[in-house]
């Protein structure tokens, strides 16, 4: 079954939890990131692990290779499934997150480019003059060499992961109708399925949704 990540982009624990009572019994994937993991630390990501949810750790450490061997060496402690690193830190500071993750079966993927940026956000803020595609499969060769499990990178760039062998998890999903907000590259849950993307995730159209359970399982159908 392929898997629906939803991105738990919460003020604190108290607006997730309420969020989750009607997902009773569906067990769903989780994505916690930088807002509510800063918010309520490690805690909260015990506590889920203990309740027998997935999780994906979104901390997207960008660091020199010992600081990030040494953190990924605490998130390791924590039991996720899947957690990351930007590629953009180099092959180095990748090898040493992997190094930091020894011992447990926590999944590492690097972060190619953001699904916020486009090409001409590149070329005029980054001073990158190849294309996002480009870029990613660069990236994305980097992460395979460093020895990395995949990439998170738009449904559009999932080809690439598999060409690489590599994995994808690809936010940047939008129900048919939902505003795209702050995303530049976005695809409908099928899109990313006939593409190849190997996990979605999903923040504000389920989480945003009048019934995000409905939108859960409308996703988790389109993508299947
Ligand atoms: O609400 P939305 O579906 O746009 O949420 C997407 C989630 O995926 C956010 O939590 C965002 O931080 C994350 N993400 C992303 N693009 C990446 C990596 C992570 O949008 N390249």
């Amino acid at each position: 079954m392929n898997q629906v990540i939803i991105a738990c982009d919460f003020k604190n624990k108290e607006e997730l939890n309420k969020f989750l009572l009607p997902f009773e019994g569906l067990n769903p994937f989780l994505k916690i990131g930088m807002e509510i993991f800063y918010k309520e630390g490690p805690e909260l990501v015990k506590d889920l692990t203990n309740r027998g949810f997935h999780i994906f750790l979104d901390l997207k450490l960008h660091d020199i290779p010992n600081t990030v061997e040494k953190a990924m060496r605490n998130i390791a402690s924590l039991n996720v499934d899947i957690t990351n690193v930007h590629a953009a830190g180099g092959i180095k500071m990748m090898e040493a997150a992997k190094r930091g993750l020894e011992g447990s079966n926590t999944k590492l993927i690097a972060v190619t480019i953001l699904t916020s940026l486009n090409d001409e956000m590149l070329k005029n803020e980054l001073d990158i003059e190849k294309t996002v595609n480009d870029v990613v499969y660069d990236y994305a060769s980097n992460a395979k060499k460093a020895g990395l499990d995949g990439i998170v990178c738009s449904p559009l760039e999932a080809p690439i992961a598999k060409e690489l062998g590599l994995i994808s998890v690809t936010p940047g999903i939008r129900l048919a109708g939902d505003a795209k907000g702050d995303q530049s590259r976005v695809t409908t849950p099928s899109d990313a399925k006939n593409l190849g993307s190997t996990y979605i995730v999903v923040g504000r159209s389920i989480t945003g949704a009048l019934d995000p359970v409905a939108a859960y399982k409308k996703c988790m159908e389109d993508f299947n």
